[in-house]
This record gives structure tokens, C-alpha cells and sequence, in this order.
């Protein structure tokens, strides 16, 4: 079994896959963390620590009256604030005495089998019992009475290592949480390179890989969700790794809300990553009897580059965080009407789409924003969840009615978070809106945002939700959200309160993604955030594919898409051919190009099917093949990124190989040619010793070929053009 708990030492050695993890009870109490990386045999690394206090300005905790123990110099489990780690805290706690400094000793630890879950929030689980053991280390603050249980679920057949922590009050008097980090850990040099991934609207996930550097860097959030600005992701990988080679550490955060990576490093070159809750206008009350949970984070390790703790990633989030009936179930192609129409539709206009979509073979249409109330634009409307009948000539039943007769499934829009300052709901329930007594409330597109820490609030969207949902057979939910957090303070919170709402907000939105999906079980839910500003694992874990981004041009999804698999599946990312001139970027792109592009991902469509010329018909009738043909290889098989549109401004390139090597994929596009342009690229992860047929060409090679002399994908390519490689494996 992967953990193993040495009584005489007071050691734990945690086995993930080809990974350990090393923790040790030092003689002070205190909880050590010694090693993290490729797998070793040793538990007790006690001699890891440091023998002797570094510097006389560092205190030493009471009991050490030599002076030969700092915190400030050890490897630190859970490091506290206040009692002497001056370096990034993972907790601090305010007690009675109103002083924040915390001191945590160890207790007790518990070995079990499975994986332990988390109240309200979403986490990583096993398929059975026996995938994953569950460590719970118990530590004390004596003063406070403060139990801080750590947890770890440790996965046995991959890199995986998951942690949360959950905080129990078992004192007299009640005490505040200031910060409570999911995860923290202490690596001896700082001989990293950090990578993460930023954006913008429209431009999510870029890539950004810099050396660490004797400084404290924060990616984080303040936004109220995850956000496009940093995604709750972060790697330390050594300089020297690339997508093959190379240590990599890859940390994920499960949590859609205020979040903040952290790493300090110190004057001893050592690294701290401090990861969890962001600890800015967040304050928790805890009083006697009651217990915190911290989102969960979840810890990979790769020795064998970044490709690989994508992998690991890609396929942890795929079978152990998606859930429900859909998780692996094939998605069904869809066209969105968003992009065809905006908000200039009726009930024809939808029937229309759906009919070619029927002749076209797409299985699903969508109907997104604009069906309810008297929204003709975004300036209304947001909360009052009623069909708009002039819009829907014979109500939304009758129009799905009519779409599932043509053999098209229907699917729907929703923004529930949201209450537009023009609405009947804002006009009956002011005090519903996230606000801060007293100030003018910010206003985004119009809308303000619903306190969704209140209960009230949840049981109205449920009730109205469910009651559009039960009307008629929809089989789809896209769920948006279109701005940030502002002012966020609650009606029913006082105020030495009120620095629990953004967490509260999280928590109450868990709570309403949980009953609809539960009650709603054979409905897609689909994520989205003005495109994809809530692309992350907590999401995934009630929708299992989310909309990726609003920019739908082929040439920068290619970087969006390519910074998104860091992390995330192709089963997650929702990709769709667009109109062309792009709507976003005003780019004229093949329509081959934007079908290659988008079959990278849950594929569809955002275009006005109906103005479709027969060539383009032809070419969707032609994806549409393409994509059935695909779809397991991409979706099930293992993505191997061969060169980066961040690197490389003339091509990039990616390929599937599906789950027994048999087929291969490769995605060569050219955002921008030049003259003399030659292009090798070399495959990945074939069996080298199996021969495989270029299906276009019907030329042969050994995998070993493809994957040492490579490609020579030199031709006369002109900007914007793309093309798919299907290699299938031949009896040799
Ligand atoms: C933002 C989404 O990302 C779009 O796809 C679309 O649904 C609009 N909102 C609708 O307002």
C-alpha cells in the first residue's frame, strides 16, 4: 500500500505512483516535510533537516533553550504564522487574545484505505477502494485548541498526491481563521522554473515560464472566481526540463473562487509554495464545535517532463473529477446559436439551424442567451428565468418539440449568478445582490451579482432552473458567468462576518451545481465564463466540458487551446468552428483549418448554419466524419504537444495517440508562413517497433522512424493553413 508510517521514527513515506513524499515528527513536535520527487526507498530522513539554527536573529521556539532550532530555517509541514517561520505562512489563526501567532504540534495520524472526501466541496475520488489510501496527520495549537487535520490521498498507480486540510475547533472560545492554505511545501534549493498560466478576456492561458528568483510571487485571484487573468495552476520544473525530460512538479487547486499560489525564496535558497484559499479579505469565525475544510489541492510529479504531468493530469481530472453520466459518454456535436444570431432570434430561426444541423449530421442545438424574459440585449433581464413567448411563438416546449423532431437534441442557456439591474427580480429582491451596506454597487454589462451565500437565493434559482428544465426535454446546460466580484458583502452576514462571503459564495454555488446536477443527472452541464474564466478542476467537477474561451479564431485558439492543456482534457475543452471573418479578431481563416483547430476538443459549431454555401456544407458533412472517426483517439488517447505556438510563430503541431498506440494524430497549423518555409517535427509516444501507415499517403514507417527522423511536413503552406495526420498501425 502507498503510505507507510514508521512509529519508531515518527516518519511517513508517501508511495504515488513512481513518487515519494517524506514527512517526519522532528523532537520539538514539530511536523518536518524532507522530500518530494521520484520514488526512494528510505522513510526516515530525519538527517535531511537542518542541524543547526542558521542566523541568531531567528527566536527559537520555548523548550529550546540552546538556540539550535529556528522554524524559520526547517522544512515545515503546514507552517504557522507568528511563532518564529517569518517565510510564507500556510495558517494563521486569531485567537481570543486577538493576536494572530499559532504553533502546531503533532498529535496523532490515522491510515486508511480510499480516499477521504470534503463537506460541500469538490475533490478528486477513486473509482474503487482500492486506488488510493488516505493519511490524516493531526496537529494542535494548545492556546487556541485549534486541530489542524492535514489530509492526504495517495493515489497507488499514478503521480498523484491530493491534500486539503480540515480545521476543528476543540477549544472554549471561538477563534477566526486568517489563512488556511490546502497545501504548502518546503524544497531544499530553488533551482525551479515557475510556470503558469495568465490571460485576459479572450486570450486565456498564455503560457508563462520564468526562473524563481529570491523573491515571494503570487498567482492568485481576487476576482471572486478563478478567473482568466491566472488559472489555480502552477509548476516547478527544473531549468533544464522540457515536454520529455526533466523533473516537473504540477500544482492544481479544485476551487472556483479567490485563490493564491505562492512561492517565496529564501536567503537559504530553499522554496516554499503556499497554496489554497487566497488569504486577502478573508477572515473565517470558528466557534467551539465546528470545523473549516479547505478546497483541495492536488499535487503531480513527472520525471519524465511536462508532457507527462499533463498527462497525469489529463487523465486524473478525466476519470477521477468528472462525474455523472456524461463523464465518458460520447458528447454530442452542437451547434451554438450565440455567434449565428446574438440575440436576434425566434423560434423559426432556431428550427431552421436545427433542420440543417439534422441534414448536416450535428446532433445537438443550443440555445444561448437571449430566451427569457425581455432580453433583446444584455442589458435586461438576468434573474427573470421565464420563457420570452414572442420570441418562443408557442413556448420552449413546442420549439424543443419541434427541434427533437428532426432528430436534433436541444440544449439551453442559463446565467444564474447574475441579476441584471433591469429585471423583475432585482425590483422584488434588492437586498439579494452581493453589497456592501452603504456603498454604490459596481456595475458590469448591467448586472450585478446574486449573494449566492444565501439560501433563499439558491432555492429560487433551483425552483426556477428545475421548472424550465422539467418543461421540456433539454438535454444541456451551458452555465455562464460574466463578471467579477465587487462589494462582496452579504445581507445576512454581521458584520465580523463579512470576509466570509467570497468563500461563502463558492460554497453556495457548489451547493446549487450539486442539487441540479444530482436532480438532472442526464443533462450535459457545460461551464463558461464570458468564455473561459472558470476553466478549472472545481467546475469540471459539475460540468464536465467547459466553454473555453469567446475568442473562436482557429489561429489564437491554437495558443488558448495548447495553454489550456496544461492542465485540462480534450474531453473538457469546448471548441467550435465559427464564421469567418472571425468575429473576434476579424481573421480570415479555411474552414478546414477551423474544423482541424476545434477538433481538439469537444467539437461543434457557432455559426448560422443556414448560410452555409455547399462547399461548406460539404467540408461540415466532411468534419463531422472526421470527428466520429477521431473521437477516441482524442478524447481517450494521450496528448503529446510537439511544438509550441509560444515558441514557435510559424507552426505548431500536437498529437493524440490513442490508449494502444495504434493510431496517431498529428495537428500541424500554420498561424503565419514565410518564405523557404521548412517544417520538421518529430512524433511522440509510438511503439517504436511498430510500423504505421500514413492512411493519405499509404506510406510506411516504424514508429521508431516517426519518432527519431520525424516528419518532413515541408510544402508550399500559406498563413492560416492546417492539416490532420492520421497514422494507423499495420501488421508488420
Ligand atoms: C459569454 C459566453 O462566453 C458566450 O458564449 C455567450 O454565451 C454570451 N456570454 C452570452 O451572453
Amino acid at each position: 500500500m502507498p503510505i507507510f508510517y514508521d512509529a519508531a521514527t515518527r516518519s511517513f513515506r508517501l508511495d504515488a505512483g513512481n513518487s515519494s513524499y517524506v514527512m517526519r515528527v522532528d523532537p520539538h513536535g514539530f511536523l518536518l516535510h524532507l522530500y518530494y520527487g521520484a520514488k526512494i526507498s528510505d522513510s526516515d530522513l530525519g538527517y535531511l533537516a537542518l542541524p543547526f539554527n542558521t542566523s541568531s536573529f531567528c527566536p527559537n521556539p520555548p523548550g529550546d533553550p540552546f538556540g539550535n532550532f529556528s522554524l524559520d530555517n526547517q522544512p515545515l509541514e503546514y507552517p504557522a504564522y507568528g511563532t518564529g517561520d517569518f517565510r510564507t505562512a500556510a495558517v494563521a489563526i486569531r485567537g481570543r487574545n486577538g493576536c494572530i501567532s499559532t504553533a502546531l504540534h503533532y498529535r496523532s495520524c490515522e491510515i486508511r484505505p480510499g480516499k477521504y472526501s470534503l463537506p460541500g466541496l469538490p475533490a478528486v475520488y477513486t473509482n474503487s477502494d482500492d486506488e488510493a489510501e488516505t493519511l490524516e496527520i493531526v496537529l494542535e495549537d494548545d492556546l487556541t485548541g485549534a486541530e489542524v487535520h492535514l489530509l492526504y490521498g495517495v493515489f497507488a498507480n499514478t503521480n498523484v498526491i491530493t491534500r486539503a486540510v480540515v480545521i476543528k475547533n476543540t477549544g472554549t472560545a471561538a477563534f477566526s481563521i486568517e489563512k488556511a492554505a490546502s497545501a504548502a511545501l518546503d524544497f531544499p534549493t530553488m533551482d525551479y522554473d515557475l510556470i503558469h498560466l495568465y490571460g485576459q478576456w479572450a486570450q486565456e492561458r498564455r503560457i508563462s515560464r520564468e526562473s524563481l528568483s529570491h523573491d515571494i510571487r503570487v498567482v492568485s485571484s481576487l476576482r471572486g472566481s478563478s478567473s482568466h487573468n491566472h488559472n489555480p495552476f502552477a509548476a516547478l520544473v527544473a531549468h533544464s526540463a522540457d515536454e520529455d525530460h526533466g523533473e516537473a512538479y504540477g500544482f492544481s487547486l479544485i476551487y472556483s473562487g479567490n485563490f493564491a499560489i505562492e512561492t517565496e525564496c529564501d536567503s537559504l535558497d530553499s522554496t516554499r509554495l503556499v497554496m489554497g484559499i487566497n488569504a486577502t479579505d478573508f477572515s473565517w469565525n470558528l466557534d467551539p464545535g465546528e470545523s473549516f475544510a479547505t478546497p483541495e489541492a492536488v499535487l503531480v510529479y513527472s520525471q519524465d517532463g511536462i508532457g507527462e504531468m499533463s498527462r497525469t493530469f489529463h487523465k486524473l481530472y478525466r476519470y477521477n473529477l468528472c462525474r455523472g453520466e456524461w463523464k465518458e459518454k460520447k458528447r454530442p456535436i452542437l451547434v451554438n446559436n450565440w455567434e449565428a444570431t446574438y440575440f436576434a432570434f425566434d423560434d423559426d430561426k432556431l428550427v431552421a439551424i436545427a433542420k440543417d444541423a439534422a441534414e448536416l449530421g450535428i446532433e445537438m442545438l443550443v440555445m444561448d442567451d437571449g430566451w427569457f424574459g425581455k432580453r433583446n440585449d444584455d442589458h435586461s433581464s438576468l434573474g427573470d428565468w421565464f420563457v420570452n413567448e414572442q420570441k418562443l411563438k408557442g413556448g420552449l416546449k413546442s420549439l424543443v418539440d419541434r427541434v427533437n423532431a428532426l432528430g436534433v437534441q436541444f440544449g439551453i442557456w442559463f446565467e444564474p449568478e447574475m441579476i441584471s439591474a433591469d429585471s423583475d427580480l432585482i425590483r422584488s429582491h434588492p437586498d439579494w445582490c452581493l453589497c456592501a451596506p452603504g456603498r454604490e454597487m459596481s456595475i458590469a454589462r448591467t448586472q450585478y451579482v446574486l449573494d449566492m451565500s444565501r439560501a433563499d437565493v439558491r432555492d429560487y434559482l433551483f425552483d426556477t432552473i428545475s421548472g424550465i428544465l422539467s418543461q421540456a426535454n433539454i438535454v444541456y446546460v451551458k452555465w455562464d458567468f460574466n463578471r467579477n466580484l465587487t462589494e462582496a458583502g452579504s445581507a445576512l452576514l454581521p458584520a465580523s462576518q463579512q470576509q466570509e462571503v467570497f468563500h461563502r459564495y463558492v460554497l453556495g454555488l457548489c451547493e446549487l451545481l450539486d442539487r441540479l446536477t444530482s436532480a438532472f443527472p442526464h443533462v450535459l452541464f457545460e461551464g463558461c465564463s464570458g468564455g473561459g474564466g472558470r476553466f478549472d478542476p472545481a467546475m469540471l467537477y459539475y460540468s464536465p466540458q467547459i466553454w473555453t474561451s469567446d475568442d473562436t479564431d482557429a489561429i489564437e485558439r491554437c495558443r488558448i487551446q495548447y495553454g489550456t492543456s496544461m492542465v485540462y482534457p480534450a474531453s473538457a475543452i469546448s471548441a467550435h468552428v465559427s464564421a469567418c471573418p472571425n468575429h473576434q479578431t476579424g481573421r480570415s481563416t479555411s474552414f478546414e483549418t477551423r474544423g482541424n483547430v476545434a477538433m481538439a476538443g469537444a467539437f461543434g459549431y457557432e455559426l448560422d448554419l443556414t448560410k452555409l454555401t455547399d462547399e461548406e456544407r460539404a467540408l461540415v458533412r466532411k468534419q463531422v466524419a472526421q470527428y466520429h472517426a477521431y473521437y477516441d483517439t482524442i478524447q481517450n488517447g494521450d496528448l503529446y504537444r510537439l511544438v509550441s505556438p509560444f515558441e514557435n510563430e510559424n507552426f505548431c503541431a500536437w498529437e493524440y495517440v490513442s490508449a494502444d498506440r495504434k493510431e496517431a494524430l498529428v495537428t500541424f497549423v500554420v498561424p503565419r508562413c514565410r518564405v523557404n518555409f521548412t517544417s520538421f517535427v518529430r512524433m511522440k509516444g509510438l511503439d517504436p517497433n511498430m510500423r504505421y501507415q500514413d492512411v493519405e499517403t499509404g506510406r510506411i514507417y516504424f514508429g521508431n522512424t516517426l519518432m527519431n527522423a520525424g516528419l518532413n511536413l515541408t510544402a508550399h503552406w500559406k498563413d492560416g493553413d492546417s492539416h490532420i495526420y492520421c497514422f494507423r498501425a499495420v501488421e508488420n
